[in-house]
């Protein structure tokens, strides 16, 4: 079956948990738990996550690992369609469901997905009339295509990530609850790389020779200090965004024609920690501003006595200011 075959090639996961590298302990056990998770196909499965943490490649690895791996594995990006559009790629429709509707109609992904995995990113985008609808699809196991009127059996698993907090989602009423508790049975957390900082070594190393290949240079390696340096970064990025770091990195000391990476190459992050080191040090003139004036209006009262008029009067602020500044050092009323 021609077209079969080639769905299934169209549809396939390219990453496999070999790919998903780190030692790192709470990454290590999402990778064992998703790994274990695989067997069994027929659970709905909640990636969540930062971005860039992997919520794609786990969803594929999960996807190749299982008895699913020869049925097709696709991925629809919630937040990139339309409510009306989405609602069309994932079950389809039938000749003359609206204007516009292809003749003999069109299956949707979940159709073409079936026995496989389709994995539905950025699933806090859904609409909750989409989600309504999920929700039924995941409960009877069959779709209807719009304009149809017969519901169709699917077996399809489904994989849901997220990088928003669904519960925060859930109390502002924009994500349903009982999708949620459907979604959540089996999930998986992945950690932020800033929570992870002992894989960066192992990551950088990685990507290095991936890069190597991709852009035909011939880095070795990458020195401790500038190690040391991407380890005091936070990373909101996550490995992705140390993949474009790593890749700024290489293409500037392939200029310079090194094959050390070094921190001068981090152009970016030693500037961002830098903006840190400032607001930090700002942060510690601010405090000794505060000392010092203490110091002051502690020297005041004593010379007045402790008579506050006076002390205002050697300090050359108004009473007011007195109270407000002593009320805020902690001084009796
Ligand atoms: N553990 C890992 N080992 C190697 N590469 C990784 C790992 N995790 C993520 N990556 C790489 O980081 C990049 C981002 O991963 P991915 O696309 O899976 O993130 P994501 O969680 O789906 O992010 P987003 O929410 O932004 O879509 C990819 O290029 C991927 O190859
Ligand atoms: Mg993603």
């Amino acid at each position: 079956n021609m077209y079969k075959d080639e769905v299934g090639n169209l549809y396939k996961a390219k990453y496999s948990f070999d790919d998903l590298i780190g030692n790192n302990e709470a990454f290590r056990q999402a990778k064992k738990f998703a790994c274990q998770v695989a067997q069994h196909t027929i659970s709905t499965v909640l990636l969540c996550g930062e971005s860039g943490t992997g919520k794609e490649l786990f969803a594929q690895a999960i996807h190749n690992e299982s008895s699913r791996s020869r049925f097709p594995f696709l991925r629809i990006n919630c937040a990139a369609i339309p409510e009306n559009l989405l609602e069309a790629e994932l079950f389809g429709y039938e000749e003359g469901a609206f204007t516009g509707a292809k003749k003999g109609g069109k299956p949707g992904k979940f159709e073409l997905a079936n026995g496989g995995t389709i994995f539905l990113d950025e699933i806090g985008e859904m609409t909750l009339t989409m989600q309504s609808k999920l929700l039924v699809v995941l409960q009877e196991q069959e779709i209807e295509r719009l304009g149809g009127s017969h519901p169709i059996k699917v077996n399809v698993r489904v994989i849901a990530a997220s990088n928003k907090n669904l519960e925060h989602m859930i109390e502002s009423g924009i994500f349903r609850e009982d999708l949620y508790y459907r979604l959540n049975v089996v999930r998986i957390d992945l950690p932020p790389l800033r929570k992870r900082i002992d894989d960066i070594p192992l990551l950088c190393q990685h990507i290095i020779k991936r890069l190597n290949c991709c852009l035909n240079t011939s880095i070795k390696e990458i020195s401790s200090p500038a190690l040391e340096m991407l380890g005091s970064y936070t990373w909101p990025g996550n490995i992705r965004e140390l993949e474009n770091v790593m890749e700024r990195a290489i293409i500037l000391a392939d200029m310079e024609k090194t094959q050390v990476l070094d921190q001068r190459h981090f152009v970016f992050i030693k500037k961002q920690l830098d903006l840190c080191r400032a607001a930090h040090e700002q942060q510690g003139l601010k405090s000794a501003v505060r000392e010092f004036e203490r110091d002051l209006i502690e020297k005041a009262l004593q010379d007045s006595n402790y008579d506050r008029v006076r002390a205002a009067e050697l300090l050359g602020i108004d009473l007011s200011t007195l109270y407000r500044k002593l009320k805020k050092y902690g001084y009796p009323a």
